[in-house]
């Protein structure tokens, strides 16, 4: 069994269709151990108590400074012992001690199709704002491994999703978290539980 730890910063529909796949057996081989926020307050943390999941929040507020909270989110992720890691809407940047520790070891969906409107600045709304504002036909969402370079890692999983006449940035993040954000990483999760992705060259590779 892969153990799973999900990270979250807001509303979790992405953490919710983890949860709702893993019950209805699509994902398989997964047990979901843990969920951590960097707010309180968020609906996520409902979601996963909801599932019975052990869920718990670490806020940058509640430390005198950043090192302080990187090392005491680091120990909380390590209290999970994660074989995986899952950023689903997760707006804190990792810090590097992580990604080295874990390796191979944490994916993230972004909702553009990477290397499309990503990086630095490109999160949330903004995202889908870019991509109305420069006109594109076509956006939709990435799942990758996370390196140190933000959304540089390879990537697993991508679909494509239409934009139509009179999108606004809500409807169009409603209509890629639809058709792809929700599909596409409780797949990501049952694909990498199940062996069939590896990494050869710097490149994700689905193997069978
Ligand atoms: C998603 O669009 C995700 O791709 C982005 O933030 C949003 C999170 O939504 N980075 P939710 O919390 O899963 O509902």
């Amino acid at each position: 069994m892969l153990r799973v730890l999900v990270l979250v910063s807001g509303g979790g529909t992405n953490l919710q269709a983890i949860i709702d796949a893993v019950a209805a057996g699509k994902v398989t081989n997964t047990s979901l151990v843990g969920v951590i926020s960097n707010n309180k307050t968020v609906k996520s943390l409902e979601r996963a108590r909801n599932a019975g999941i052990p869920a718990v929040s670490v806020s940058p507020k509640d430390f005198p400074d950043r090192d302080a909270f990187n090392k005491a989110f680091l120990e909380k992720v390590d209290e999970f012992a994660p074989d995986l890691i899952v950023l689903a809407g997760f707006l804190v940047a990792i810090p590097a001690a992580m990604v080295q520790k874990y390796s191979g070891r944490i994916i993230n969906i972004h909702p553009s199709l990477i290397p499309s409107f990503c990086g630095v600045g490109y999160y949330g709304l903004k995202v889908h704002e870019k991509a109305l504002e420069r006109g594109v036909k076509v956006t939709g969402a990435t799942v990758h491994f996370v390196t140190e370079g933000m959304d540089e890692g390879p990537i697993i999983a991508q679909k494509a999703v239409c934009i139509e006449e009179g999108d606004t940035p809500e409807i169009l993040q409603r209509r890629v978290m639809e058709q792809a954000e929700w599909l596409l990483l409780p797949q990501a999760i049952d694909d990498i539980a199940n062996g069939r992705v590896t990494v050869v060259d710097g490149k994700a590779v689905r193997t069978r």
